[in-house]
């Protein structure tokens, strides 16, 4: 009944996979308030979109698609807004999305008259099962429906007051022969002609995510070596999250010859979602290099979120889960408290620390609170250091192991995690008021 649906091209090399790290980070850009909205159960509004603009704006981001004006009035209005109230900063580029159909690129053009610089995105679909069941066009047929999107954008764009970069996509490329989504990209290239002074966007969306990261990172390798205009060519990623890969797609596909990634925050998006922007970021983070994103109040960026999107953030997701830096067990308390000792004794700034990937506090997260959490599961020094650090109690080392084993089973009998509070009253009861 299934079979695989993507198509490997000729002739790679693999050079990509040699090279371990990612340098510098890639050019970033928000889907949030397009792919991201467009996929919630109830769309944000009008205010609530620009509520959200601002904050990601606040993050650092410089590139944002803010919607897809022809596709409803609030989209539409949302774009004037922007512009009317002069709420685009200098150094920020918004995005709009349109099909490669002459009276959406007409609505799209409209909606951004006089932005300061925008880009217009032009996509339509190329993938077989498209091709064959939903346009019942041949190839030629559909890469002319691209070149006739593109050549409209390039007419609109002088007759329109504003400053535009074009993008495209070949929607639905995962399901595309490798070599006629090139053939399509580089026909849309040859419309637009860019060079030093205006550069295009290519950008390659696995719509649906359908392959291994490594095959994915292949058609990179192919594409980024037989893009036309190459140099004046910004490489653009588009991962979708069907098989739960988009990082890895991500990553890989920017060590493939990527320069910009499109995705949202914690991954919002249709189906599975986008890729998601933060895990991203902070993974540049958490090897040295700054993404250029600040997720240092990450738990007003994940409410704000939850408040915009009605979606809720997994108490495991990357960085941002309430539960991503808690140790309940008492090997990994211990470990950690050890850890966090030698740390402070060297004074080193390198962070070493056993099951933390980086300092919690990085990501406004609280050591005490956050870290080291008490149920059944813990151990001595882990009841050791929520004493000392909320009570200011450092137990003798030969009481330790008492006094944690009476915590851990009052936890264990109660089934319930224990607050710093119901641990200083157990310790209160059986090592004080009895006295
Ligand atoms: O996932 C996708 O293919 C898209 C395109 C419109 C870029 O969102
Ligand atoms: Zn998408």
């Amino acid at each position: 009944k299934y079979e695989k649906t993507y198509f490997m091209p000729p002739k790679v090399t693999y050079d990509w996979v040699k090279k371990e790290q990612i340098k510098t980070p890639p050019i970033w850009c928000s889907v949030d308030l397009r792919d991201g909205n467009q996929a919630l159960v109830e769309p944000m509004s009008l205010e609530e979109k620009l509520e959200f603009f601002q904050m990601l704006v606040n993050i650092g981001l410089k590139e944002i698609e803010v919607g897809f004006p022809a596709a409803s009035e609030t989209e539409y209005q949302f774009m004037r807004a922007l512009i009317e109230r002069d709420m685009i900063p200098e150094d920020v580029t918004v995005q709009v999305l349109t099909q490669a159909r002459e009276h959406i690129i007409r609505r799209t053009f409209e909606a951004v008259k006089g932005a300061p610089h925008a880009v217009i995105h032009l996509y339509n679909s190329t993938s077989v099962a498209q091709r064959e069941q939903v346009f019942r066009k041949s190839k030629e047929e559909i890469k002319e429906i691209a070149v006739q999107g593109a050549k409209l954008l390039k007419d609109l764009a002088k007759e329109t007051e504003g400053s535009f970069t074009f993008e495209y996509s070949p929607e639905s490329f995962s399901g595309t022969e490798v070599e006629y989504a090139v053939e399509v990209c580089n026909a849309v290239l040859d419309v637009w002609r860019p060079d030093l002074t205006k550069p295009a966007i290519i950008n390659i969306p696995t719509t649906v995510e359908n392959a291994i990261p490594h095959v994915f990172a292949c058609q990179m390798e192919y594409v980024h070596k037989h893009l036309k205009y190459r140099d004046h060519v910004v490489l653009s990623l588009h991962p979708h999250n069907d098989r739960g890969c988009a990082v890895a797609t991500a990553e890989l596909g920017i060590l493939a010859g990527a320069d910009r990634i499109e995705g949202t925050l914690f991954g919002n998006g249709e189906r599975t979602g986008n890729v998601d922007l933060v895990t991203l970021a902070m993974n540049l983070y958490s090897h040295g290099i700054d993404p250029g994103l600040d997720f240092s109040d990450m738990r007003m960026i994940r409410e704000n979120y939850e408040k915009f999107t009605g979606m809720h953030v997994y108490e495991r997701q990357p960085y941002a889960g309430d539960l991503v830096f808690t140790a309940f067990s008492g090997s990994h308390q211990d470990a950690i408290a050890k850890g966090m000792v030698c740390r402070e004794e060297s004074k080193s700034e390198k962070w070493t620390v056993p099951y933390l990937p980086i300092d919690p506090r990085d990501v406004g997260r609280k050591y005490d609170s956050d870290v080291i959490r008490i149920n059944s599961q813990s151990g001595k020094g882990g009841v050791n250091y929520i004493l000392k650090q909320s009570y200011g109690i450092n137990l003798p080392k030969a009481m330790r192991e008492e006094v944690g084993y009476l915590i851990k089973d009052v936890s264990d009998k109660a089934h319930q995690e224990l607050s710093p509070e119901w641990i200083y009253q157990i310790f209160e009861e059986h090592y004080i008021s009895a006295k």
